[in-house]
């Protein structure tokens, strides 16, 4: 495996092997690497002949300083459990050298259709433009034919099929296929996350009333409305000391848009664990 730091290197060695007619399969991630990423990267290595991985954390989707500050970062137990796991390529660049210093400091602007005015979008303002600034980047660098997501991001993974098939980038990456990938749970249920590091053994047993409310209120369903589910998963989860519910919205799938069935609808939540911001999700349909 190797690690590769300018966009220069990556380009000639994306060159390469598209002259020699193999396929790429993208896996763009923040690093602090756990079980969730390793199961999108084996998958991107069994699917196409060459896998690349990025480890960058993007700067421009984090709208909390101190949130960015203490985003986890270890690159050498990242490299070696990719290597452990078969990718071909890391791409590990420098903010400096993803971005200008104008590109830094300038918000990308892109329609997203409203998708980005709810939940995620609307607690932190300008997440998805950096999000979709940088995912755009790595796509034009790498050109690959897959790209892997994790369905714990739902509404990222939404805004990303949005960006690529209905904008102009539908003719750029013409032949991209994105590719929806389940979420991975400790056996515990907790859902899995790079903030997870940041949790007290505490706190992380505390954090569990999440997913077991999440899995509780698919049974509710059978019997209330999606307004009384709504709110008692809020309640539930509240009365448990250090959590804090942000937001729980049952919303449509394709349009994230509140929804009262719930036919194709899922749930996305995010909550406060003590300092640390969790976030998790369920499909009713
Ligand atoms: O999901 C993430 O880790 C990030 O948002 C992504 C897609 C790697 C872009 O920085």
């Amino acid at each position: 495996m190797q690690i590769i730091t300018t966009k220069t290197d990556l380009q000639q060695v994306v060159a390469t092997c598209k002259k020699e007619g193999k396929t790429i399969g993208l896996v763009p991630t923040m690093g602090a690497l756990h079980a969730g990423h390793a199961s999108l990267v084996k998958r991107a290595v069994k699917d196409n002949d060459v896998c690349i991985v990025s480890v960058f954390v993007n700067p421009t989707q984090f709208n909390n300083k101190e949130d960015l500050a203490k985003y986890p970062r270890n690159i050498e137990r990242d490299a070696n459990l990719l290597s452990e796991i078969g990718a071909h390529y890391v791409f590990a660049p420098t903010p400096e050298e993803m971005y200008s210093a104008e590109e830094m400091n300038t918000t990308f602007q892109f329609d997203f259709a409203g998708l980005d005015k709810v939940m995620e979008g609307k607690m932190r303002p300008g997440h998805f433009n950096g999000v979709v600034q940088v995912v755009s980047r790595l796509f034009y660098l790498t050109q690959p034919d897959k790209a892997y997501f994790g369905e714990k991001d739902f509404q990222q993974l939404a805004i990303i099929h949005h960006m690529v098939e209905r904008s102009s980038m539908a003719g750029t990456f013409g032949k991209l296929q994105i590719i929806d990938c389940p979420i991975v749970r400790e056996e515990s249920g907790l859902a899995l996350s790079s903030r997870n590091e940041r949790l007290s053994a505490d706190e992380k047993q505390t954090a569990l009333a999440i997913s077991k409310t999440l899995f509780a209120s698919l049974e509710w369903a059978k019997n209330a409305s999606v307004q009384e589910v709504q709110q008692r998963v809020i309640d539930t989860i509240n009365a448990v000391p250090s959590l804090e519910v942000e937001y729980y919205e049952i919303v449509d799938q394709t349009t994230l848009l509140p929804t009262d069935t719930f036919a194709n609808a899922i749930g996305c939540i995010t909550v406060y664990c003590g300092p640390v911001r969790l976030i998790d999700n369920i499909k009713y349909a």
